[in-house]
């Protein structure tokens, strides 16, 4: 058999097709073009069941040909949440640049996984780079910081801890935790963390074995702030349960409300109990970037680890997650295993070598589109685009609080804002069922996407502002429609009662 008569061997031909890349590119500027513009529901829902349906295509023993690709393409996106919708405000997701998605597409087709240096070398020295700039936006120094680059905040997040864990343990007496595990009967670590902070924390807490009990809540303020004059009890309370505190995770900003820990107070404590101060600035740390809201991250210098997800508040696609260590050779501690088909058995600290500091092998590039869009807009525009944000997410608490038939109970640090609406005519028992109604109303129209949250005054409608396409007047009209719907409600008797339906 020759290789052209091999089916294995596709053509350069077969494999482009004709001019299948420019078709895309098209499909793709019309559509961002729509989405910006409103023109698509914001997300056209459907039940799960009911989409599985849709797309249960058996594959075909000979394929279908290019054609096909558009058309399923054009379905994708036809059924797709469009994060670029003006109307998108609901999860802290970005709705990417345009250049930093074709940047992905590039990354994927490059395929340098950068285990190891020789698997991506452009990606490497990229990640390297934007580390160093992470580092001094944090204020840590130049020569002692170093990081890396993961899949995401959760897992970011697993991969600082997993270095505290290792440093401080050993420091507590708690043992080699990576080479030996738990003594049997021994203490246990854990952590010192706010009720706000974002589930992952105490996921990464459980799977690093601390048990439930090792994930310690301490209280918050009013404006669900980790209050850091709850840290000692905390402590103590975690002691005489048998666990060593290793570490305390700040929030930069939380999750459900965008609130930021008071970083300062907290790396005063640490520093009083020798713990791992951990910073999960998955979604806040860009303020550091705008001189207005820098200060809401004073004290981060201070910080051992941080993690920043560029995928939220940077506009890049996910996943994109950077975590940094105020001294690199922490990040050395977090795993030490031999494999000598990569590694070559070498117990030196290669910064080249990402796999020896990462939980992934082969990774994303996830540098790639960072790198290249800094160097197109330049600091000054995610910096604009940051403060934008935060600014009209407080210029819409400001027109909640003034509102008597809405409540807002935490003025917004960030650009996430969480409201209730309270018509006079709905009995407060009635309130949460009012506000989750509402939010499934509003998506099932496809006008808001909204996403919703509980706070200990109840069920909160939430709005993140991360779109920047979003105005003042979508924000306007998103009152006007709940307003609307909860009166198409009292007009037939409860409003509660009807909106369920
Ligand atoms: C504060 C915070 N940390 C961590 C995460 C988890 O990040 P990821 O979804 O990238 O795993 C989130 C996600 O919203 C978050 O808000």
């Amino acid at each position: 058999m020759s290789p052209a008569d091999d089916a294995g061997n596709a053509s350069n031909q077969e494999e482009l097709g004709a001019g299948i890349l420019e078709k895309i590119t098209q499909l793709l500027a019309s559509y961002l073009e729509q989405a910006k513009a409103g023109a698509l529901p914001v997300l056209p829902h459907a039940a799960p069941d009911a989409m599985l349906e849709r797309w249960d295509l058996p594959v075909p023993a000979l394929g279908k040909g290019m054609e096909e690709a558009c058309a399923l393409l054009k379905r994708t996106l036809a059924q797709s949440n469009h994060l670029h919708h003006p109307r998108y405000i609901g999860h802290q997701v970005s709705a990417p640049l345009p250049l930093a998605a074709a940047c992905d597409f590039i990354s994927a087709l490059l395929n340098n996984g950068s285990a190891v240096y020789e698997m991506g070398q452009v990606e490497t020295v990229m990640e390297a780079h934007l580390v160093r700039w992470i580092a001094g936006l944090a204020g840590f120094e130049a020569e002692l910081a170093g990081g890396l680059f993961t899949s995401g905040g959760s897992l970011g997040n697993l991969t600082a801890l997993l270095a505290a864990r290792q440093v401080i343990g050993k420091r507590k007496g708690l043992g080699d935790l990576w080479r030996d595990g738990y003594a049997p009967g021994g203490p246990r670590p854990a952590v010192l963390v706010s009720a706000q902070a974002h589930y992952c924390v105490s996921r990464a807490a459980q799977i690093m074995g601390f048990g439930e009990q090792g994930v310690v809540a301490v209280s918050t303020d009013a404006a669900l702030r980790l209050d850091p004059a709850a840290l000692p009890a905390a402590y103590e309370a975690a002691r005489l349960a048998g666990r060593e505190p290793i570490a305390v995770v700040a929030s930069a900003c939380s999750t459900a409300t965008g609130s930021y820990d008071p970083l300062e107070r907290i790396a005063d404590f640490c520093a009083a109990r020798d713990l791992w101060l951990h910073v999960d600035g998955a979604h806040g740390f860009g303020a550091a970037l705008v001189p207005q809201y820098a200060p809401l991250l004073e004290g981060i210098g201070r910080a051992d680890s941080l993690v920043w997800d560029l995928h939220k508040m940077l506009r890049m696609p996910a996943l994109c997650t950077a975590v940094v260590f105020r001294d690199k050779t922490h990040s050395y501690a977090t795993f030490a295993q031999d494999a000598s088909y990569l590694f070559e058995g070498s117990a030196e600290q290669e910064w080249y070598n990402l796999g020896q500091r990462t939980i992934e092998c082969t990774k994303v590039m996830m540098a790639l589109k960072v790198f290249v869009c800094l160097q197109v807009y330049g600091t000054r525009y995610f910096a604009d685009y940051i403060a934008g944000r935060y600014a009209l997410a407080h210029r819409f608490y400001e027109v909640l609080r003034t509102s008597a038939d809405f409540e807002a109970p935490v003025a917004p640090q960030a650009n996430i804002v969480c409201f209730r609406h309270v018509p006079a005519e709905v009995p407060a028992a009635a309130l949460d069922a009012l506000q989750s109604s509402i939010r499934q109303k509003l998506i099932g129209s496809g006008k808001f996407y909204i996403s919703q949250t509980r706070l200990p005054g109840g069920v909160h409608l939430r709005v993140t502002v991360i779109n920047p396409f979003t105005q003042d007047s979508d924000l306007q009209a998103l009152l006007t429609e709940i307003r609307g719907l909860t009166a198409d409600g009292a007009q037939s008797g409860s409003a509660a009662a009807r909106l369920r339906h």
